[in-house]
């Protein structure tokens, strides 16, 4: 081996090293295995959560300030989601359903490939109130949800199991298209869900880090993404139950997810370890006008965009 070295620049020695190690070093890991390789996440690009964020803004703007269940302004929303997915190769289908007089719509795509019985879930609300456009509370949970979908297709994963996305209607209402979503799935196609993982409020402008306490193996997935980070983390408890996961864990799927805080206040302990402003809201504009493209903050935005991928990825394989 040194004796092909020799007569090559020192530079293409060090790249042949490298690729020697770096073969080597595959060729051991599976050495007497047959375990397959997992992939791992992707970082999810912030930028483009970013960008999904300010088209919903710009929805909202353009229908009246708010993307409210039964407006132009939510099927204007689920239209951007579909044509994106459509376009990556996603199966999306679009469920219908009425509330309060009103039609209201959910958004299911499907990536095709991947055990059919075993499906892993990822879902936000896609409607806001009808005060404002609903950027935290949840274009951010519906715009890391599709990044993720899309970082799927750029990669062109391929999990050992079934992966699906889900974008809910009318969840201001009271949870109504999740509720009507599973109350209309067979049990045998719910029985397939062997995990649903929740995103509603995950940039608030004074963030907490916050892991649901459902199923311990979803949250341990969540909370060993933030251990790597070096960022403690706290059980979700403001308000337990207001939140799409709420059907899917009555109907006894395992559900988990991550949130930011909503009207709850930071406590001093807390603005210790997160930072942020002790003795104010996490989020000031909840359920306000104020909600917009301003009230957002962006370091948990990356955050949770990548624990999406880090427990989608981890959860499929
Ligand atoms: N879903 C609530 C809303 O949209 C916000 C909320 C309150 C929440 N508590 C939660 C979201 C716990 C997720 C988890 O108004
Ligand atoms: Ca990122
Ligand atoms: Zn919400």
């Amino acid at each position: 081996m040194r004796l092909s070295v020799s007569g090559r620049s020192a530079a293409a020695a060090v790249v042949a090293v490298a690729g020697l190690l770096t073969t080597s070093a595959i060729s051991t890991a599976s050495a007497g295995t047959t375990a397959p390789t997992r992939a791992a996440a992707p970082d999810i690009p912030v930028a483009n959560v970013k960008a999904h964020l300010s088209q919903f803004q710009s929805i909202a703007s353009a229908n009246g300030g708010n993307r409210a269940h039964g407006t132009a302004g939510y099927r204007a929303s689920l239209d951007y989601i579909k044509g994106k997915l459509d376009a990556a190769g996603f199966t999306t289908s679009v469920q219908q359903f009425t509330s309060s007089g009103r039609v209201g719509y959910n958004l299911i795509a499907d990536w095709p490939g991947g055990d059919p019985n075993q499906v892993i879930m990822a879902g936000a609300h896609l409607d806001s109130v009808s005060r404002g456009a609903g950027i935290n509370d949840n274009a951010s949970g519906s715009a890391a949800v599709l990044e993720t979908a899309l970082t799927v297709s750029r990669t062109q994963y391929k999990p050992t199991k079934h992966l699906r996305f889900a974008w809910w209607g009318a969840e201001e209402l009271g949870l109504v298209g999740s509720s009507y979503h599973v109350r209309n799935l067979p049990a045998a196609e719910r029985s397939k869900i062997k995990g649903y993982l929740n995103f509603d409020m995950i940039g608030s402008p004074n963030p907490g880090y916050f892991v649901y306490d459902d199923d311990p193996t979803i949250e341990r997935t969540f909370k060993s993404y933030y251990a790597g980070l070096n960022i403690s983390t706290e059980p979700e408890r403001e308000g337990d139950g207001r939140s799409d996961h709420t059907p899917f864990k009555n109907a006894g799927v395992p559900v988990g997810g991550v949130f930011t805080g909503a009207s709850s206040t930071k406590t001093s302990a807390q603005a210790q370890k997160w930072g942020g402003t002790a003795g104010q809201a996490f989020d000031r504009c909840y359920h306000s006008s104020c909600d917009t493209t301003a009230n957002i903050n962006n370091t948990a935005l990356d955050r949770n965009s990548d624990a999406i991928a880090y427990a989608v990825w981890g959860l499929s394989q």
